[in-house]
């Protein structure tokens, strides 16, 4: 598993306001989607493109575009949503399938209660997009979820990340694919509440409001 921590002094000023906790709502909106952005031109260094050749005004130009099968983007539900624009802004070609995951309060493990993805995902890259990787049991069961369609290529992106997390993903994952993770930025630990410290708070509630 390779993790890029993306390195770029605009990142660090969007990432500051949306800590922030007097940022409202709209902004973190607005600042969640910029930073995918950028986080998304790393990401996608590795899409797959093909050779064609463009007549432009003057000659014939040999150039690239992104190859078949075409990529796939996974946003999580509900946070994930958040950052589903910002990636499709420089991928628009691209595929959009859901999952929709929870962790059972009483079970803990992660439960899957919306599904919209392809049957075979054989030769697809896939690029998951969630704000937080905090234990890292929702990336672990998405990615079991991906490989058992056939996947083997996962580049998944968040805005901050638990150094448990990251542990947690890669001793699960192994070898059995290719996964790359992408972040603005690894912060100290969780807490009891597996909540990241300093972390932003809840992403899904800073980006849509609390839902009781
Ligand atoms: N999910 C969040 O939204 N925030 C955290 O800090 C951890 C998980």
């Amino acid at each position: 598993m390779r993790v890029h921590v993306a390195d770029h002094p605009l990142i660090d000023h969007k990432l500051s306001v949306l800590r922030n906790k007097e940022t409202p709502s709209p902004v973190f909106r607005q600042l969640a989607d910029e930073l995918v952005t950028l986080l998304a031109y790393e990401a996608t260094r590795e899409v797959h493109t093909e050779e064609i050749e463009v007549v432009t005004p003057v000659a014939t130009a040999h150039c690239r575009r992104i190859a078949d099968p075409r990529p796939m983007v996974v946003p999580i539900l509900r946070a994930g949503l958040g950052m589903l624009e910002g990636m499709t802004r420089l991928l628009p070609t691209a595929e959009v399938g859901f999952l929709g995951m929870s962790r059972n309060e009483k079970t803990l493990e992660i439960e899957t209660y919306a599904n919209r993805l392809p049957q075979d995902l054989s030769g697809r890259q896939v690029f998951i997009v969630d704000p937080m990787l905090a234990t890292g049991h929702t990336l672990i069961a998405a990615i079991d979820y991906l490989l058992e369609r056939g996947a083997k290529d996962v580049t998944a992106l968040f805005l901050l990340a638990a150094p448990e997390g990251l542990k947690a993903v890669e001793e699960a994952v192994g070898d059995r694919a290719n996964v790359t993770i992408v972040v603005a930025a690894v912060d100290d630990h969780l807490n009891e509440n597996a909540y990241i410290v300093p972390g932003l708070g809840d992403a899904g509630d800073r980006l849509y409001g609390v839902v009781d």
